[in-house]
C-alpha cells in the first residue's frame, strides 16, 4: 500500500482588488509560491490558497469611481490578478473570491451559528473607521488627525452594529501564543512578542462585525438589514478555500494551515480577530503565521499617491519572470524590511545571474563541446568519493570548502576530485534548513555559493585547457568537467522553487528531460551522480543575457 503523502496547507492574506496587483502582493505571493513548490519537491501534499477580498466599503468606493456594478468591476479585477499570477509563474492550488457563492454560504453559517451560541450581540459603533484600512481606529493610531497608512481623515461613525465576543477569548489567546511549542506560533520572535506583550498590556474589546451603511457586502442572516464586516468575511476565506462547507463535523483534510504568510499590516487583525472567531467555532487554530518584512521602493513606502507603484508585470516583461523572483528574495531579508528599486534589480541581474550562473552554464558546456565532443565525459562514478569521505573528518572537509570558494585550492591534493560533490550535499541540507526556517534569500544564496565553488574549481582544474592536463592525467581531467556539470545540475535542483523555468533550462541544457528529472524523489535528487556519462549535452541560448 502507497504510504499517505504529509499535508502541507500554506495561504496568503487575499487582497483587496481595488487596483491592480503591485509588486508588494506579488512579493507574498511568490513567497507562498516558493515554499509551496519546495514542499512538493519534497514530495508532501500541498494546497497553496490565494484570493481575493472582494467585499467593503473600499471595493464598493472604487467601483463606483470606475462607474460600474461592483461585481462586474471585481470580475474585472479578478481577471487582472489571475493574469499577473500567471506572468509570475504562480502555480496555486485555489484562488478563493469572497464573491464566491460557496464562500458567501460559509459567512452565513457561520454567523449563524455564532449568533445561535451568544457569541454575538446588538450594540451601537461609535467611534472612527478607516475605509482605506477597513478597520476600526482610536485616536492613538491617527497621526496629524489621519490614518499614517491611507494619509486620510478617519470617518466618525456612530451606528447600530453587531459585536461578537473577542474580549472573552483574551485569556486564551495569550495563553496559546505565549506556548513555545504551541498551536499558533508567530514569527519571526520580535512580531510573537510584540503580540504578547500587546495582549498583556491592553484589554481587547469586542469587535463590530456588521455595518448597517455599507451595503456592499454578505447579509447577516439572523438581520439582513446589515452586511457582515469585511475582515470577518475575509479571514472565512481560509476555511471556506479548501472546500469547508460550514458544518463542524467536516473539517476539510487540508485544515489547520501550516503557515499563514502576510506582512506586519494585518498581523494584528490576524493574532486576535481570526483566532478568536475560531476559538468560538471550536476549530484547531493555524499552526503558524510568518510574518515578513513591508518593502519600500527607493526608500518610500510604495503608494499610488506618491507614484512610485511597481507593477511587477511591467518588470516581469524588460527582465523576465525569474529574475525578478530571484531579486525579490535575494535582495530583501524574508521577515525584514528592505528597498527595492530597478537599478538595484539590474545590478542584480549581472552580477548573480549574468556573470554568475549563466555564465558558468555557458562556459561549462562550451568546454564540453570544445574538448569532449558534446558529451558527459565517461568516467566510473562509483569510483570516487568513497575513501575520501571515510578518511577526512568534517573539519578537514569544511577546510577544503572554505579553500575552493577562497580559491586557495591545491590541484596537488589527491582528494581534489571530491570537493564539488560534497559541496553540494552540504549546500542541499542547508538549504533546505534555510527554507523550513522561512529563510528565503539565506536558502537562495546556496545556489550561487555553488555557482562559486565550480568557477573556483574550473580555474584551478585548468578544465579550459585540457591539453595540457591530459598528458597529467586523462582521468583526472575528465573527473573535472563531469564534477563541474553535476554540480550544475544541483544548482538546478536549488534553483527549482525559486526559478522554476531557469532549472528547466539548466536541465535542458545538460542534455536531461526536465520532466523526469523533477519527478524524481528528493533523496535520489540529491545524490552525486544523477548526470549519466555519456550524455549528450544541448548548450542553447544564454540564459540571462548581460543587460
Ligand atoms: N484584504 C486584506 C487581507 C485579508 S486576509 C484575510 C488586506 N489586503 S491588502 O491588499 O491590503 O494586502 C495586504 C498584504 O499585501 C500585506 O499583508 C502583504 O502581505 C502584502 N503587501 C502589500 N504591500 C507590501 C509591501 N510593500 N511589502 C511587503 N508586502 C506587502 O490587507
Amino acid at each position: 500500500m502507497l504510504a499517505k503523502k504529509k499535508k502541507f496547507y500554506i495561504t496568503t492574506p487575499i487582497y483587496y482588488c481595488n487596483r491592480v496587483p503591485h509588486l508588494g502582493s506579488a512579493y507574498t505571493t511568490i513567497a507562498a509560491d516558493i515554499i509551496a513548490r519546495y514542499y512538493r519537491l519534497r514530495g508532501e501534499d500541498v494546497f497553496f490558497l490565494t484570493g481575493l477580498d472582494e467585499h467593503g466599503a473600499k471595493m464598493a468606493e472604487a467601483a463606483e469611481k470606475a462607474k460600474k456594478e461592483p461585481k462586474d468591476f471585481c470580475d474585472g479585477m479578478a481577471r487582472k490578478f489571475r493574469n499577473t499570477w500567471k506572468a509570475l509563474n504562480i502555480n496555486n492550488n485555489g484562488f478563493i473570491r469572497t464573491t464566491d457563492a460557496k464562500h458567501k454560504k460559509v459567512v452565513q453559517e457561520v454567523l449563524q451559528r455564532l449568533w445561535d451560541e451568544s457569541f454575538i450581540y446588538k450594540g451601537e459603533y461609535k467611534g472612527l473607521y478607516c475605509v482605506g484600512c477597513e478597520r476600526y481606529l482610536t485616536k492613538v493610531d491617527l497621526v496629524d488627525g489621519k490614518c499614517p497608512d491611507h494619509q486620510r481623515k478617519p470617518e466618525l461613525l456612530k451606528e447600530e452594529s453587531y459585536f461578537f465576543k473577542l474580549s472573552k477569548f483574551q485569556p486564551e489567546l495569550l495563553e496559546k501564543i505565549k506556548k513555545a511549542e504551541g498551536e499558533f506560533v508567530i514569527e519571526p520572535l520580535e512580531r510573537r512578542n510584540e503580540m504578547i506583550s500587546f495582549l498583556e498590556k491592553q484589554k481587547l474589546r469586542d469587535v463590530a462585525i456588521s455595518r448597517k451603511k455599507v451595503k456592499w457586502g454578505i447579509k447577516l442572516p439572523f438581520d439582513t438589514s446589515h452586511t457582515a464586516y469585511v475582515w470577518v468575511d475575509a479571514f472565512l476565506n481560509y476555511l471556506s478555500g479548501i472546500g469547508w462547507k460550514g458544518d463542524l463535523v467536516a473539517l476539510p483534510e487540508f485544515w489547520p494551515p501550516d503557515i499563514q504568510l502576510m506582512a506586519k499590516d494585518i498581523l494584528r487583525v490576524h493574532a486576535t480577530i481570526w483566532p478568536g472567531l475560531l476559538m468560538a467555532l471550536k476549530i484547531p487554530l493555524p499552526k503558524k503565521l510568518f510574518v515578513h518584512g513591508f518593502f519600500t521602493v527607493n526608500g518610500q513606502k510604495m503608494s499610488k499617491s506618491l507614484g512610485n507603484v511597481i507593477d511587477p508585470t511591467y518588470l516581469v516583461k524588460k527582465y523576465g519572470v525569474d529574475p525578478v523572483r530571484y531579486f525579490l528574495f535575494r535582495e530583501i531579508s524574508f521577515g525584514h524590511d528592505g528597498d527595492v528599486s530597478e537599478e538595484r534589480l539590474k545590478e542584480r541581474y549581472n552580477s548573480d545571474l549574468a556573470n554568475g550562473i549563466g555564465n558558468l552554464l555557458s562556459r561549462t558546456l562550451t568546454m564540453a563541446e570544445k574538448y569532449w565532443e558534446g558529451t558527459v565525459p565517461d568516467i566510473d562514478i562509483n569510483k570516487t568519493g568513497v575513501d575520501y569521505f571515510s578518511r577526512k573528518s568534517k573539519e578537514d572537509l569544511r577546510r577544503c570548502l572554505d579553500d575552493i570558494v577562497a580559491e586557495n585550492f591545491n590541484l596537488q591534493n589527491r582528494d581534489w576530485s571530491y570537493i564539488l560533490r560534497h559541496h553540494s550535499l552540504r549546500c542541499w541540507k542547508l538549504q533546505q534548513e534555510a527554507i523550513e526556517a522561512f529563510d528565503l534569500n539565506e536558502a537562495l544564496a546556496f545556489a550561487q555559493t555553488l555557482a562559486h565553488a565550480c568557477d573556483a574549481y574550473i580555474e584551478h582544474c585548468e578544465i579550459y585547457s585540457p591539453s595540457k592536463k591530459l598528458g597529467d592525467s586523462k582521468e583526472k581531467i575528465n573527473i573535472a568537467l563531469y564534477d563541474v556539470l553535476e554540480t550544475i545540475r544541483h544548482i538546478a535542483w536549488l534553483l527549482l522553487p525559486f526559478m522554476p523555468d531557469t532549472a528547466d533550462k539548466i536541465f535542458e541544457q545538460l542534455g536531461l528531460d526536465p520532466e523526469k528529472e523533477k519527478k524524481k524523489k528528493f533523496e535520489e535528487a540529491t545524490k552525486w551522480g544523477g548526470l549519466k556519462p555519456g550524455t549528450k549535452i544541448k548548450k542553447g541560448k544564454p540564459l540571462f543575457p548581460r543587460l
